[in-house]
């Protein structure tokens, strides 16, 4: 099939928000109306796609100013009737009926594709409405960067970037008062903004999910730093990380269409190394921080290459499929097997090894 002028595409944001969302609707709208086609943004996330729909037009001329204008304009949410995870491996199918309703919308609104931009979450929910008989291209977005068939998501650098600032920040403060700092930074399952953040916030400890730790190394690495006249230590925590044998810190319940929600570990290293140590040790947890605000020039020109990308597969009827960065471009992957298949840090990775031979902890030695 062959798309030519007078095509209409939608486009929606599901799940969290990230810097850079915006940045792909520009890119999309701008491209698709080269070709003559029509944009229409889906309010609220997926439920816009359900009576009474919520379709927005977008034309070339209202993306003035959206290249670096953090959040998305369309609205978003991760909660509601179209939730198809609430749990890593957790896949849940979608009422059909809820998916025969926005189909039959889609239809009525005489679109001929939907650009669903998102997580592994949302790319669930595109995938089951691609099954569905929606024509869907998915676009990769998380700032955990847990997606396995994309080298690189959308919103990671902006996030790591923000984590980065803070440690800077904590340095200096830390290195005043001879303080432990603690900076918890998200990171379900998956602990690329820690291990990154920490690389190049120069973290003495970097505790990530994928290595559970102990409290003696961090302890030892703590009082190793004093030896050589360090009297303050830096350490980089993802939500996610937990002692071996423990379990998630969690700072609000699961629901039936939620995760729980994750937060609290920083404060809980802090005081058991404050205890051990006898040194003061402070935590900032800095939260949506990462998620707001302008995207890095990376995250543009990442964001821009995926919009373009996403409506050249539609041009091309690659429909089912995401855009996919693999490093000196893009390219397009199956949505069935980019979906449930997470990235983790490999504990023995580059990373990983790299902090090592500098010295830094991750609290399993
Ligand atoms: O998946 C992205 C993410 O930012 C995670 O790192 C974090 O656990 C979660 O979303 C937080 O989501 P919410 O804003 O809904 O609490």
């Amino acid at each position: 099939m062959s798309m030519s002028p007078g095509f209409q595409i939608a486009i929606v944001t599901g799940g969290g928000d990230c810097p850079g969302l915006n940045t792909v609707i520009r890119a999309v709208v701008k491209a698709a109306a080269r070709r003559g086609w029509q944009s229409y943004g889906v309010l609220g996330g997926f439920e816009g796609l359900l009576s009474p729909t919520r379709f927005r037009p977008l034309a070339y001329q209202d993306m003035d100013g959206l290249l670096f204008r953090g959040g998305t304009i369309l609205g978003t949410s991760n909660r509601g009737r179209f939730v198809a995870k609430t749990g890593y491996g957790d896949v849940q199918r979608i009422d059909p009926e809820i998916l025969a309703e926005a189909k039959a919308n889609f239809d009525e609104q005489g679109l001929n594709a939907l650009v669903c931009i998102g997580g592994d979450g949302s790319l669930t929910i595109a995938s089951q409405l691609h099954g569905a008989g929606i024509p869907v291209v998915g676009v990769p977005k998380t700032i955990d960067n847990d997606l396995e068939a994309t080298l690189m998501t959308f919103g990671y650098v902006s996030a790591v970037s923000c984590a980065v600032d803070a440690l800077d920040r904590l340095h200096t403060t830390a290195e005043s008062h001879n303080r432990v700092m603690v900076l918890e930074v998200m990171g379900r399952y998956a602990g690329w903004i820690a291990m990154a953040a920490g690389l190049a916030g120069g973290a003495d400890i970097i505790l990530i999910p994928e290595i559970p730790f102990r409290y003696e190394p961090i302890v030892a690495k703590v009082r190793e730093r004093e030896m050589m006249g360090k009297l303050f230590t830096i350490i980089a925590v993802a939500e996610g990380a937990r002692p071996a044998g423990g379990e998630f810190v969690t700072s609000g319940e699961a629901g039936s269409d939620r995760e729980a929600r994750l937060g609290g570990i920083g404060n809980i290293v802090a005081k058991e190394v404050e205890t051990r140590t006898g040194k003061e040790s402070r935590t900032v947890v800095l939260g949506h921080l990462q998620r707001g605000g302008a995207p890095t020039a990376w995250d543009r020109h990442l964001c821009t290459s995926f919009g373009v990308a996403a409506v050249d597969a539609v041009a091309q009827g690659q429909f089912g499929q995401m855009v996919s960065f693999v490093g000196t471009g893009t390219c397009m992957v199956p949505l069935a097997e980019a979906i449930g298949r997470i990235r983790t840090v490999p504990p023995d990775g580059d990373q990983v090894r790299t902090a090592r031979a500098l010295g830094v902890s991750f609290g399993n030695e």
